[in-house]
This record gives structure tokens, sequence and C-alpha cells, in this order.
């Protein structure tokens, strides 16, 4: 019989690394030692050993069951985090004389233009920075390109609380989508689907892994002039082992893929993430004390940002939850206020804790 986790886990808001299931921290640990039936750890494997090879075909079935991927998109598990894809994307489908668009949404969308402008033409085709990132463009804002090689969003903004409700339409450009924190947390849109990438550490695993799903014409257009660790194709030829991949990530996101399936796949997590945030969101409006920071249309499923009166006031609420056992809901360092990141594992049960210590913070306080 397993001893259950520590009973002094706390409320983990976290914007990332962040919580996992624990009935995957309880496997994991459970079988930390010695993999059932092959005597080593996970963390001693070849990455060439064929139990290898299991967990990582069995991760990429999970994955691509839960998202509906057809043969036409490799799944590939690499690293350098959603930073390194911010160049990656570029090197690999930007031409020198082609135009890539990017919509900005937040700090993170303007670091992977950034990082595409040091390669071709940026055209940005959409940005809300005169509303502090406070919403997502509607969709006639948005001026493309005729013929660019793709169209760039990232679909959550993790720092300013805001998410598209709905991506774009490809209208016949690729879709690339910095998905790192709403990986898996909804059904993936998938016509027009060109590209999308997100580190694992917020909805999938701990950090070190990055997820890509990249249809397969775009993989290969890649130039051979690039670094070969850098070029998509290469690590669809090698079945993202060109060289030694994050073994012990992938096996613990291979455990999270399958407790997603087990837990009833990607409209399930959608709608426990709309019932999670519509308790915080409904909380917050019906309250003349915290103030939410997303417009309506464009609030986040995953990161609930609001403010309080003063920043004192907010500082005082950060670290009494802390006490409470509710940790980590320090806004962004860059934007300040209060974020509670509630990804995909992250309990009901600890958003009606923040919903309860927020009525009554707000009774002694208000
Ligand atoms: C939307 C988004 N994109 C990119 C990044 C950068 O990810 P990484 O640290 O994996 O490079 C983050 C990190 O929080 C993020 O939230």
């Amino acid at each position: 019989m397993m001893t259950p986790l520590p009973t002094h886990r706390v409320h983990n808001f976290g914007a990332g690394p962040a919580v996992l299931p624990e009935v995957v921290l309880e496997e994991a640990r459970r079988d930390l030692p010695a993999l059932p039936g092959i005597g080593m750890s996970v963390l001693e494997i070849s990455h060439r050993s064929a139990v290898f090879d299991r967990i990582l075909g069995q991760a990429e079935t999970d994955l691509r069951a839960l998202a509906g991927l057809s043969d036409d998109h490799h799944v590939l598990f690499l690293q350098g985090g959603a930073s390194l894809q911010f160049a990656m994307v570029p090197m690999n489908l930007l031409p020198p004389d082609g135009v890539a668009d990017y919509a900005l949404t937040g700090a993170w969308a303007k670091k992977a233009a950034a990082e595409a402008a040091k390669f071709g033409q940026v055209n940005v085709c959409a940005t809300t920075e005169d509303d502090g990132f406070a919403r997502v463009p509607a969709a006639g804002e948005l001026r493309r390109t005729p013929g660019a090689a793709y169209l760039h969003v990232t679909s959550n903004n993790t720092i300013a609380g805001t998410q598209w409700p709905v991506l774009p339409a490809a209208e016949g450009t690729p879709l690339v989508v910095d998905a790192s924190s709403d990986l898996l947390s909804r059904p993936i849109p998938l016509s027009g689907l060109g590209l999308l990438y997100g580190g694992a550490q917020k909805n999938l695993g701990p950090a070190g892994l990055t997820v890509v799903v990249i249809r397969k014409d775009l993989a290969a257009r890649g130039p051979d002039t690039l670094p070969a660790i850098l070029r998509y194709a290469t690590a669809a030829r090698h079945g993202s082992r060109h060289n030694t991949p994050p073994v012990f990530a992938i096996y613990l996101a291979g455990l999270v893929l399958r407790w997603l399936r087990d837990e009833g796949g990607l409209d399930a997590a959608d709608a426990r993430n709309r019932r999670k945030a519509g308790l915080l969101y409904d909380a917050i409006e019906g309250s003349g004390f915290y103030r939410g920071t997303a417009h309506p249309g464009s609030r986040s499923l995953m990161n609930v940002t609001f403010r309080l009166p003063s920043a004192a006031i907010e500082q005082r609420f950060i670290e009494q939850a802390a006490d409470a056992g509710l940790a980590g809901l320090k806004g962004h360092r860059s934007v300040g206020g209060v974020r509670a990141s509630i990804y995909n594992a992250f309990p009901e049960a600890g958003v009606r804790a923040l919903v309860e210590f927020m009525a009554e913070f707000e009774r002694v306080h208000g």
C-alpha cells in the first residue's frame, strides 16, 4: 500500500512550472527506483532502449488521440522551451524574402516577433498593446499579408491573463500557435493548423520538454544550411531522438497524457476549466473590491488576473493567502497584481478555497 502524498501540499497557483496531477506524482514516486518489470529507474534507462521506445510511442499515441491528429502532422518532443521555438519557427518557415504575420497580444508574442524579425520580414497584423494587452484582437482587426509564410498567434497570454476564445481562421495561411499556457486545456482546432508548440511545464509535465505539432510539409521546409538540431526535419526523421531527449520529462508527460485521457479527454478538460475559471470570474465580478484586468470576451481560463485597490493591499493579500495554503498568487513581475494560474491539473477545491479566502479578505479589508 502506497503512503499518500504529504498532506502539507499547498494549493499551487504558480504560473509555471506548475501543479501536476497528484495521481501522476504518486505513480512517478512509486516507480522512481525501478520501473515495473524493468528493474531500473526511468532516470537510468537508455533513450534507445525498448522500454523508452514504448514510453515515447505511448506518449505520442495518447497526444494524437487527445488532439485528434491525423497522419498529416508530426508530433515532436524537443528541448529549449517555447523560447527556442520563437527562433526555430522563423528559421524553418520564414524565407529571407518572405513575410510572417504576428498578432501581438502580450510580452511573449512580442518576443516571438522580435526573434522572427532576425530572419525575415515581420508584419504586425494586430496589436493590443495600447490597451495594455487587456484583450485579444477581434477577427476583423487583423491586417493580414496575402501569401504570408504563416500567421503566429499566442493562444493564451500568461502574463496579461487573456486568451483567444477562438483562434483566427487560417484563410489558406498556416497558423502557428504558441500554446505554452493552454496546451491541451481545450480541443485544438486542426483546420489550418501549421504548427503548435508549447513548453510542457504548465499543462503537460516538468520543465525541459517542448512539444511541437507540425504539418509534415512544413517540417520539410527548413533549409539544410541550418544546424541539424535546429531543423524540424531532423527531429522528425529521428523520431525526436537526434540526440538524447529529456527522458524523464517525456515519461512524466506520458503519465499526464494518460491521466487526461482517463479524465475524459479535451472536451471534459475544457468543461472543467470553464467551471473553475467561472467560479473565480464570478467572485471578481460580484465584488466591488477586486477588479479583473482582462476584457470579458478575452478572459483566460488558465491565468485569472486581477487587482485590489492598492499595491500594498495586494501584497498583504498575496502574503496572507500563502499563509492560508494558497501559494503562487503574485502577478508577473512586469505587471504586478494578482494572478491565479489554474491549469488542467489544478483542482476545483483549490479554486473554491481561493474564492472563500477572497470573500473573507474583502470582509476584513474592503
Ligand atoms: C505563452 C508563453 N510563451 C512562451 C513562454 C516561454 O516559455 P519557455 O520558458 O519554455 O521558453 C512562456 C513562459 O511562461 C509563455 O507563457
